[in-house]
């Protein structure tokens, strides 16, 4: 193929659940940020890849402006849900998180992929991707092609399976 699609992924999740981190690993290596600041109200970051042209916009997952969100869901054509599996308390709150956006007018009717993460996947006690994916009900996403990947940001290990999951989702 040779024109490059355009994509917007929106990229949410919980407060210091590693979305910028993760962002920051798919970004080509000379627009890397050494530093990650908690994300205030959101960011956005365009890269490319072989077929297409992400243009994703990186969500604070900060309780105060988690009502953002949705302002970017009519125009996503693919979502990134990232998940801090090493907590397992405030996994209850990712999914009430989700349930509301899977309930969300300008995403209920829609066939938009979703990958989640299930990140910090290196911490010693973090819960797998089987427990988080039980956790979170995915078995329950019916009208959706979802997918779901362990990641350690840190390293970048399971990026690339999900980003190539999601490129084949949108192609
Ligand atoms: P907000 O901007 O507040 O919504 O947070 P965020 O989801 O963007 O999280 P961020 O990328 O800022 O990461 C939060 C913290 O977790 C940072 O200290 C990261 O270095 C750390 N972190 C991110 N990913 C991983 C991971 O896979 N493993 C470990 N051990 N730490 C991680």
């Amino acid at each position: 193929r040779l024109k490059r699609q355009e994509a917007n992924v929106l990229c949410v999740g919980l407060d210091n659940s590693g979305k910028s981190t993760i962002i920051n690993q798919l970004k080509p290596s000379s627009a890397q940020t050494q530093d990650i600041v908690p994300t205030i109200g959101f960011c956005v970051e365009k890269f490319s890849t072989s077929s297409l042209t992400f243009t994703v916009f990186d969500m604070s997952g900060q309780g105060r402006y988690r009502s953002l969100w949705e302002h970017y869901y009519r125009d996503a054509h693919a979502i990134i849900f990232v998940i801090d599996s090493g907590d397992k308390v405030r996994i209850v709150v990712a999914k009430e998180e989700l349930d509301m956006l899977l309930h969300h007018s300008d995403v209920k009717h829609r066939r938009i992929p979703i990958l989640f993460f299930a990140n910090k996947s290196d911490l010693q006690d973090s819960l797998s991707s089987v427990k988080v994916s039980q956790m979170m009900g995915l078995d329950n996403i019916k009208n959706k092609p979802w997918h779901i990947c362990a990641s350690n940001a840190l390293t970048g290990e399971g990026l690339q399976e999900g980003v190539d999951w999601l490129q084949d989702q949108i192609r």
